[in-house]
């Protein structure tokens, strides 16, 4: 069982940001990435397809073996993991967005938030917030067309920077000292982020802790991989290949799968 790959699924190609944290803290584990880009956006989706769309994911790693799936995706993890806990044997790993970190090192006491309509609606996401965001001023930012820029190639573009510039004001203008990035394709926008902000601004998305935690329960479940062989990474998506391949780089093979 411990061989079996890690399954990996977003609603396209953010979630790779998670699959580096994932390959980086864990070489000797196979993995398969499913991008869903022919249903990115979910961040406008309600629940209920939301839900749908996950149970389809799932059901494609869990027919290819996984013996653990990685959410990686926030707006999936806020409407459906709870779902997806309750009707599924394997453990999942979901991602939120890091309001916690971000609260407790707060200075101005006034954090911003930049997710999609999905997340910021989510009920999970209000219980985080008003949880750990108690006495802070969360500035809640729906990235609206964001993900869709970047599924469509436009990741570093004028049409970017301006979004942006109108996503970061009024934030900058409520004197935020720390940005929190509450989508898995957002990570890739950090560039153009820090020149976008004022210096003493922190960025924080939740990669790592995500990586951490999915080796945390593969440990604690006695599933880790521990044999240093030659892992198989796959990475399987439903729309053209061109993006997902411009984000992992040349050493990965991309392949197209109907789902
Ligand atoms: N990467 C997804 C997330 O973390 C994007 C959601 C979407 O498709 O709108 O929320």
């Amino acid at each position: 069982m411990s061989k079996q790959p890690i399954g990996i699924f977003d609603s396209g190609v953010g979630g790779t940001s998670i699959w580096k944290e994932i390959h980086a803290l864990l070489p000797n584990e196979n993995t398969i990435y499913l991008a869903d880009s022919l249903n990115a956006p979910y961040g406008p989706k309600g629940k209920e397809r939301i839900i749908e769309l996950c149970v389809k994911n799932t059901e494609i790693l869990l027919r290819k073996g996984c013996k653990i799936i990685v959410v990686a995706c926030n707006t999936a993890t806020t409407n459906a993991i709870n779902y997806l806990r309750t009707n599924y044997m394997i453990p999942f790993i979901g991602i939120e967005p890091a309001i916690k970190p971000a609260a407790l090192h707060s200075s101005t006491k006034t954090v911003g938030i930049l997710a999609t309509k999905g997340t910021l609606s989510s009920e999970l996401f209000s219980k985080t917030s008003s949880l750990y965001a108690c006495g802070i001023k969360v500035v809640e930012q729906d990235g609206d067309g964001i993900v869709q820029l970047i599924e469509n190639g436009k990741l570093d573009s004028d049409e970017m920077r301006s979004l942006l510039k109108i996503y970061l004001q009024p934030m900058i203008d409520a004197k935020i000292d720390h940005l929190v990035l509450g989508c898995t394709h957002y990570p890739y926008l950090i560039p153009q982020l820090l020149e976008l902000l004022p210096k003493h601004v922190k960025i924080i998305d939740s990669g790592e802790a995500v990586a951490k935690q999915t080796k945390s329960i593969l440990k604690k479940n006695a599933l880790l991989n521990n044999q240093i062989s030659n892992p198989k990474n796959q990475f399987f998506t439903n729309t053209d290949l061109k993006i997902l391949n411009s984000l992992l780089g040349n050493n990965y093979k991309v392949e197209y799968l109907d789902f």
